[in-house]
Formats: structure tokens, sequence, C-alpha cells
């Protein structure tokens, strides 16, 4: 699977945003046609959000349209005009149930056939951020196949629930672990909440790294200058790295001596710490033997 660790929204009705594009670094590009947009120009992003994804190279990233809600009445058509474009992937908006993502599903692999694209290469991708939505994780990561990721809406989640936004974010602690939780539990990636004070980059760094010690594997952006600190905080460095490399090779020394679980630097180490460690390699790239 491929790695998501800035997804970008660019609003589908600004076209001088969607040119920006490729210019930009960002592992993921979402062209919005829901929230970013006003009511009144939500037909126009559709067609320019079609029309960039067929004429625009988007570089290394990857294309992502996000349609309108599954209730909104709007949806059908957004991802008609989606797949009009062949994306990379889709994101469906405050999905409630599986029914909303065996839905699109379906609408995704009929289009696959029709155009003789490879079965199951479109990927989808869950956001959720309701009340609804949080109770009905366990079947909605496990309803597709395709699915490759679940994306926690903290805002829209907090507003559903009467909850008041704070820095520290413990009023939708809930429902992020639970988010991540679901996605870790079906094999999917998890990409965190907003920080939707694009210009405070000390606080986006800690509440990025907060998400991936919650086993985020990404977040969501919404300004060009959030993409470098994000992928910063989603990548393992260079001590991280070195570290789990340290802890491998002390293991497989007492694995050879016939020794389980034993110590290092004075703490104790057994298989949970090993499995990390790998994930850290995992993430960064590397096996543990480069
Ligand atoms: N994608 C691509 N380019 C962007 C961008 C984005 N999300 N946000 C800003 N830029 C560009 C601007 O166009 C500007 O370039 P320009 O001067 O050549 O026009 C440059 O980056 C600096 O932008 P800045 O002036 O600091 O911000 P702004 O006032 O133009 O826009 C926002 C601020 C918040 C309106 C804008 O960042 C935005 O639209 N973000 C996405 C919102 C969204 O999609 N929300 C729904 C998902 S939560
Ligand atoms: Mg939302």
């Amino acid at each position: 699977m491929r790695q998501r660790r800035a997804l970008l929204y660019i609003p589908g009705a600004d076209e001088r945003k969607i040119r920006k594009a490729p210019t930009l670094d960002a592992d993921c590009i979402c062209l919005d046609m829901e929230d970013g947009v006003a009511a009144s120009r939500k037909v126009e992003a559709r067609t320019t959000v079609a029309a960039a994804l067929r004429e625009l190279d988007f570089g290394r990233a990857e294309r992502l349209a996000r349609i309108n809600p599954p209730a909104s009445g709007l949806a059908e058509e957004d991802l008609a005009a989606a797949l009009a474009g062949r994306p990379d992937g889709v994101v469906i908006p405050k999905v409630e149930h599986a029914a909303d993502i065996a839905w699109a599903d379906a609408r995704i692999a009929a289009a696959e056939q029709a155009h003789g694209w490879p079965a199951g290469g479109v990927a989808l991708i869950a956001m959720v951020e309701t009340a609804l939505g949080i109770v009905n994780l366990a079947q909605i990561a496990g309803a597709s196949p395709r699915l490759q990721a679940l994306i926690f809406g903290a805002e829209d989640f907090a507003g559903d629930i009467g909850a008041i936004r704070t820095p520290a974010a413990w009023e939708v602690f809930y429902a992020r672990s639970a988010v991540v939780t679901h996605a870790a539990a079906c094999g999917l990636q998890a990409i965190d909440m907003v920080y939707i004070d694009y210009r405070d980059t000390a606080g986006l760094t800690a509440e990025a790294e907060a998400g991936a010690r919650l086993g985020y594997t990404g977040k969501q952006v919404i300004h060009p200058a959030q993409i470098a600190a994000v992928q910063a905080a989603f990548t393992p460095d260079a001590a991280a790295i070195a570290h789990a490399r340290r802890l491998l090779a002390a293991m497989a020394e007492h694995q050879a001596a016939g020794a389980g679980a034993f110590s290092l630097d004075g703490k104790m180490i057994d298989m949970p710490l090993i499995k990390a460690a790998r994930r850290v390699l995992a993430r960064a790239g590397l096996s543990a033997e480069d």
C-alpha cells in the first residue's frame, strides 16, 4: 500500500490552487467537492475536479477525489465525475454504515469493468466523523477489500456530539483512538485530524507527533506550509531507526542463545517491543537486513 503521510486538500472549485498541486511535495493530493466548496459552487467543483484529474500531471502524488456524503443527494454524480477522471482513489466523507462503502465499491467496480481498468485498482478511503460512524466502526472498517484507509474528522465529530474543540483534543480522544484501533484491526492505514491553525508549525508538529504515537500513519493537511512538518512527523528519524536496529540485533543474539525476554540498557525487551521496532523500520521503508 502506498504511503499517505500528508493528505492535502485542495478546494475543488479553486483552479489556482489545483494548478499548484504538482509543485507541492505531498504524498497525496485530495481534490475536494465537499466542505471546502461553497454550496453554490458544487456543480462547478465537480467539473473542475474531473478535468484536473484528466489533464493535470500530479507528479509523484497520489490523486484522490473527495465526494459529498452518501446522504447529501450529490454523491452519485460526484462519484461518477470523479471516476471519469480515473483517480487513484476516492474519499467518502461522513461514512456511517457499511452500506455506504458497499455503494461506492459497486460504482467503482462497475467503472473499472466498463473502462477495462484493473479490478480493485481504484482505492477507497472512508472518513469517520460522526457519532454513528464511530459506533459502527467495526462494520465500516471491514466492509470492502478496496478500503485502504480510515480518516478521522475531528471538527465534524466534535460538532456532532456537542463537544468544544481544545488544543489538547481530549474531547475527541475516544473517537480518535477508536479510528486507529479499528484501522489496525482491519489492516488499514489511519489518517489523523486536521490542524486548522496553519501558521502554527510548532503546534502542528506536536499534534502530528502525538498522532504518530497513537498509531496513526498520516495526517490531513489544508495548506502547503503544513506538508513538510507532517511528512517528517510520520517518518522515523535516524535515532529511532538506529534504536530499532540495535534492538533487533540484540534480539537475534538472545534468540540464538535461547533467551526470549532479555535486558537492554536496564529495560526488559520482549516480543511486543520487537514488533514495534520492525514497524519503525517498515515505516522508514527499510527491512532489518538493510
Ligand atoms: N492547496 C494548494 N494550494 C494552496 C492551498 C491548498 N490547500 N492553500 C493555499 N494554497 C496556496 C495559495 O493559493 C497561495 O498561493 P498563491 O499566493 O500563489 O495564490 C499559497 O498557497 C499561500 O496561501 P495563503 O495565502 O497562505 O492561504 P490562502 O488565504 O490562499 O488560503 C485557506 C487559506 C485555508 C483558504 C487554504 O489553505 C485552503 O483552501 N485550504 C484547504 C481548505 C479545504 O479544502 N478544506 C476542506 C478540507 S478540511
Ligand atoms: Mg469533515
